[in-house]
């Protein structure tokens, strides 16, 4: 039976660089795995005040999380930290308090950006959140992508032969961990 990796992106924007990483990723999914990117551009900000009733929009997300084997955080930087929308969805999952469908969950995190640094400051902080959201993060390899704008075609395919090489190993070791962490 195949199991499945949910890839949450940090990026809302239509053809972003995230966006065409994760669909990389999809589209070379390793052996034995579906790979699933999840939407969290409809997610209302996260209100505790509704913790108690039902909110369509978190419950969907939340079942969807909690059905997945694991989850890759692929994400941009914004003012050297996460973007607003993954905090979010972070957010809505970590909640009601004792319910968080993130704990226990094998993940990975690909921070990149159009700068020399692929988002370092996104990445860490990002792993601060998930080092306390229980998030059995891989450790190494890391993946900080730069220069992000030059990896692409003008369709938004993935060029850059070496990125994909990066890419395709850095699955293959966040596989490894998922079976180890299993
Ligand atoms: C509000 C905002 C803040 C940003 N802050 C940073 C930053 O701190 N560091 C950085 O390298 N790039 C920063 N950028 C540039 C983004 O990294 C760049 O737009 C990136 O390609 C967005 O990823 P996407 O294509 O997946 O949307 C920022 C962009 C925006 C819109």
């Amino acid at each position: 039976m195949s199991r499945t990796i949910g890839i949450v992106s940090g990026s809302l924007r239509k053809n972003s660089y995230s966006g065409n990483l994760a669909n990389y990723i999809k589209d070379n999914a390793p052996a034995g795995f579906e790979v699933k990117i999840l939407e969290i551009g409809d997610l209302p900000l996260y209100n505790q005040d509704y913790d108690g009733e039902e909110v369509k929009a978190y419950t969907d997300f939340r079942n969807e999380v909690k059905a997945l084997d694991a989850v890759l955080f692929i994400t941009p930087e914004h003012n050297r930290s996460i973007p607003a929308a993954l905090k979010n969805a972070l957010d809505i999952g970590s909640r009601p308090y004792g319910h968080s469908v993130w704990s226990g969950k094998p993940g990975a995190v690909i921070s990149q950006s159009p700068g020399a640094i692929g988002g370092f400051g996104a990445n860490h902080h990002l792993r601060q959140v998930l080092a306390f959201l229980n998030v059995l993060t891989l450790a190494q390899p890391e993946a900080y992508i730069g220069s992000s704008y030059t990896l692409f075609d003008e369709n938004g395919a993935l060029s850059n032969e070496d990125t994909k090489k990066f890419l395709d190993g850095f699955m293959a070791a966040f596989v490894a961990w998922i079976d180890k962490t299993a």
